[in-house]
């Protein structure tokens, strides 16, 4: 496998109260599947304002960051660790725009969502973000296991 030694990455995906309580998770899971990604770590939890603080800490000065910390603790989300090659890239185009009046259909968030504050998904921006947003979220890091179908998605 030529792709074995290339560099599979890593992204950290959480599904938003909005997602959970729309019942959208099997269907957001099934996409990050269908496509080839291997799951590899999952949790359902509440987390609390300190730490929904910290994931977004990078816009505590917009003025929709009090709102947005609201939002995400105001339910269970689903936190995740996909794998995958180009999956931080990739993953956000399965996720679509932030704006869902920007999202193309076919998207998550274009085919499921009409504002930008109950956009469903998050999906990590860059290489840096998933880094820190997966030892946030997963301090024990991925799941250990090798999916058998490798070799029939990568040449
Ligand atoms: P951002 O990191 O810019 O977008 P993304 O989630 O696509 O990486 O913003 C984080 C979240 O903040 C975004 O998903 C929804 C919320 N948000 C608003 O509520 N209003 C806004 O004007 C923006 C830009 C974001």
């Amino acid at each position: 496998l030529k792709s074995l030694t290339e560099k599979m990455e890593q992204t950290f995906i959480m599904i938003k109260p909005d997602g959970v309580q729309r019942g959208l998770v099997g269907d957001i899971i099934s996409r990050f599947e269908k496509k080839g990604f291997y799951l590899k770590g999952l949790k359902f939890i509440n987390v609390d304002r300190p730490f929904a603080e910290k994931h977004y800490e990078d816009l505590s000065a917009k003025p929709f960051f009090s709102g947005l910390v609201d939002y995400i603790i105001s339910g269970p989300v689903v936190a995740m660790i996909w794998e995958g090659k180009n999956v931080i890239l990739t993953g956000r185009k399965i996720i679509g725009a932030t704006n869902p009046a920007e999202s193309a259909p076919g998207t998550i968030r274009g085919d499921y969502a009409i504002e930008i504050g109950r956009n469903i998904i998050h999906g990590s921006d860059s290489a840096e973000s998933a880094r820190k947003e997966i030892a946030l979220w997963f301090p024990d890091g991925p799941a250990n296991w090798q999916s058998s179908v490798h070799h029939w998605i990568y040449e």
